[in-house]
């Protein structure tokens, strides 16, 4: 059977609500191959599991490489459910279809104690609302998820036998969401995070589909101790130019990090010196300023309070006022001056996205004498680097503005930020070079 021809012709014949309110992107065979190439050889027969199974491309994939003592697969849509079984009786092991909803089905699975040796997993990605039955489902689990993607590997972990693995291609956005916080903890305290691998470009995972998700394939092994995590990447989804190292636990989640952020890291040798931005005692804020929401304060003279957006910022440095911003100065009214700041040395990072700029950070070095030694308000398009809302010494802003515009911490931020706007959560997370320190003159 040609499981790639299934997958075209069923995927054409999709009604497209129905496609988008499921999530029905079936996965290529190459990137199907390569996931089931990532579990563990084994010469014992495996139970093996795909919560949300299309026509079975990922199952099918995983088959070939292990012998199988029976098949499990949930799919909530009846259409697909012939397509399906013909491709499970190919398999030619003992095979279930569940013909209803994983998340709904989870509670009562894993209170059957039915445990599964691998999962492979390619779940659907919907917001779960806090109304939803699913979000209920979840949490009857003890989880709190905010995407059903998450809720499908949360689900997948609790019904896998220790030591049994999952496989999962995933939207990136888990991996350093705020929202996403207990899924990580959840995922992190009950498996160990084996292999992270990063398509480097947005359309590489899901081309024929046009689906531009970022997306990683994680993973993970249900109670084992964490070990070094295999990081690799490759630039097409037919995985011709894969490069891959080995990372510490450590350089990925960073020891005694309350957001337990996943980074990917860009190369296997993390800087020496490397602290965080709270050891340097530097702080990282959105600019407090909302343009809309002071617009009645504007004025034109130069005596009021000097505002900074990203349009005085140019490859020519800080200019101001701006002919294109809709804001250069503001009265001092009482509802602006508490967002208003000191004149003083400060580093400015826009909050731009990968759309707008290949280089992720751009950062200036704003001095004391670019506000006349007045009082500054930034816009909330800039992420501002400050002390205790005042200014930095001047030496220490001119080095971490220097950091900021090198390959290096660009290649940082990206080990920890997808494609999502720059941000001060992101910015915060990332580490820095302890020479930037006040002491290091
Ligand atoms: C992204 S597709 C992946 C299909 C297949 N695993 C593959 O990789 O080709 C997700 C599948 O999950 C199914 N699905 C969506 N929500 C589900 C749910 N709550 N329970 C079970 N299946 C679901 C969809 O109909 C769709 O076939």
């Amino acid at each position: 059977m040609d499981i790639e021809d299934i997958r075209r012709r069923v995927s054409a014949s999709l009604d497209p609500s129905r496609r988008s309110e499921f999530g029905q992107f079936f996965t290529p065979s190459d990137i199907a191959s390569y996931m089931a190439g990532l579990f563990t050889p084994t010469t014992r027969a495996v139970r093996l599991l795909d919560a949300g199974a299309g026509v079975g491309c990922l199952l099918h994939a995983a088959a070939s490489m292990m012998t199988v003592e029976r098949v499990d697969a949930w799919e909530i849509d009846g259409s697909l459910v012939d397509p399906l079984a013909s491709t499970l009786a190919d398999i030619g092991a003992p095979f279930e279809i569940h013909h209803s909803d994983f998340i709904l089905d989870a509670r009562d699975l894993v209170a059957s104690g039915v445990t599964f040796d691998r999962v492979i997993l390619n779940p659907p990605y919907r917001k779960v609302s806090n109304s939803s039955p699913h979000r209920k489902a979840v949490e009857e689990l003890g989880v709190r998820t905010v995407n059903l993607y998450t809720a499908f590997v949360a689900a997948a972990l609790l019904a896998m036998r220790e030591g049994g693995e999952i496989v999962a291609i995933v939207p990136r956005s888990f991996l350093n969401g705020l929202y996403h916080r207990p899924f990580r903890k959840f995922m992190l305290s009950i498996a160990s995070l084996d292999a992270i691998h990063v398509f480097n470009s947005r359309r590489s995972a899901f081309s024929d589909d046009a689906v531009l998700q970022e997306n990683v394939i994680v993973k993970l092994t249900r109670g084992n101790c964490q070990g070094d995590v295999s990081v690799s990447s490759c630039d097409d989804g037919r995985f011709i130019d894969v490069s891959s190292f080995s990372a510490p636990f450590d350089s990925v989640v960073v020891p005694g990090d309350p957001n337990a952020f996943i980074r990917i890291p860009s190369s296997s040798n993390p800087a020496p010196d490397a602290v965080s931005l709270f050891a340097l005692g530097i702080e990282v804020s959105t600019g407090p300023i909302v343009e809309f929401r002071v617009r009645s304060s504007a004025v034109e003279r130069e005596d009021g309070i000097l505002v900074v957006t990203p349009k005085h910022l140019s490859p020519a440095g800080f200019s101001h006022p701006s002919a294109l911003a809709k804001i250069n100065h503001l009265a001092r009214d009482p509802s602006v001056a508490k967002h208003v700041w000191p004149a003083g040395d400060y580093v400015v990072v826009k909050r731009i996205s990968s759309k707008e700029s290949k280089r992720r950070l751009l950062a200036y070095h704003l001095r004391r004498e670019d506000f006349s030694d007045g009082d500054v308000a930034f816009e909330n398009h800039l992420n501002v680097f400050h002390s205790g809302k005042s200014g930095l010494a001047p030496a220490v802003a001119a080095r971490l503005c220097d950091y900021l515009n090198s390959d290096i911490a660009d290649l940082e931020f990206r080990s920890i930020s997808g494609s999502t706007q720059v941000n001060a959560t992101d910015l915060r997370a990332m580490s820095y070079p302890g020479s930037i320190s006040p002491g290091c003159l």
